[in-house]
């Protein structure tokens, strides 16, 4: 598969199947990854990948703890302006309908809730921290599209999910995670449920004409 591919046929799998993905395929994803550019080479990702009964542990947890009413811990950051809640609405409405809900329903929204607390059915889940002192987003950016793309390139699915880390405590006390980093990143990686409709969504792009401002 060459990069042009990989790019176009990337999209979040939101149905995982339970095939296990080989932990020599995953070392080869993240050890290509690790090619990713980084400020002053700073290479600032540490990986926590889990996996097997760790994981099922995991879900197992998260569905508890959303049965218990602990859905997640609520943002803190800024209300987004409202161009872009409207892109997120227009998703989110869409990939309702796709399954047969009406997105004005409140409880069609638990769906979501639901299936991100069992991690959409992920068997790999790869967490990216980095050291407290830092905050090299940009670099931790480009090494999750270069998983993800890397991934694409040996035919596995991934899905990246702020709800993934919305148990940071569960994450932090089953993968060992030192106080000393921040939790910033959650990835699924797997093969896609064939049977299911949610997969078969994708997103709009905005048109690079209204995206790109061009001079010459
Ligand atoms: C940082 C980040 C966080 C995300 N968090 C979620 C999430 O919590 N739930 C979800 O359904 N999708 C999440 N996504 C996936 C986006 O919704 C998805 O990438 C976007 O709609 C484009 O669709 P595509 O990945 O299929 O191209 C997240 C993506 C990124 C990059």
């Amino acid at each position: 598969m060459d990069v042009i591919e990989a790019i176009l046929t990337r999209h979040s799998v939101r149905d995982f199947s339970s095939k296990p993905v080989p932990k020599e395929t995953v070392m080869n994803i993240l050890e290509l990854a690790t090619r990713s550019p980084s400020g002053g080479n700073s290479q600032p990702w540490e990986v926590f990948v889990v996996s097997g009964a760790t994981i099922e542990k995991i879900r197992k947890m998260y569905r508890e703890r959303l049965q218990g009413g602990g859905a997640g811990t609520p943002s803190e950051r800024p209300p987004l302006p409202s161009f872009i809640q409207e892109r997120m609405t227009t998703v989110r409405n869409e990939r309702l309908k796709l399954l047969g809900l009406d997105p004005a329903d409140p409880a069609s929204a638990k769906v979501f809730t639901e299936w991100s607390s069992r991690l959409y059915g992920a068997p790999v889940l790869v967490v990216i921290c980095m050291d407290k002192a830092l905050s090299s987003d940009l670099d931790i950016g480009i090494f999750i599209q270069s998983i993800c793309i890397a991934a694409q390139g040996y035919g596995v699915d991934s899905f990246i999910a702020g709800g993934f880390l919305s148990q940071p405590d569960i994450l932090r006390r089953e993968l060992e995670i030192p106080e000393s980093l921040n939790i910033v990143a959650g990835i699924g990686l797997g093969y896609p449920n064939p049977n299911s409709i949610i997969n078969t969504y994708r997103s709009p792009r905005r048109p690079v004409s209204e995206v790109v401002r061009y001079k010459s």
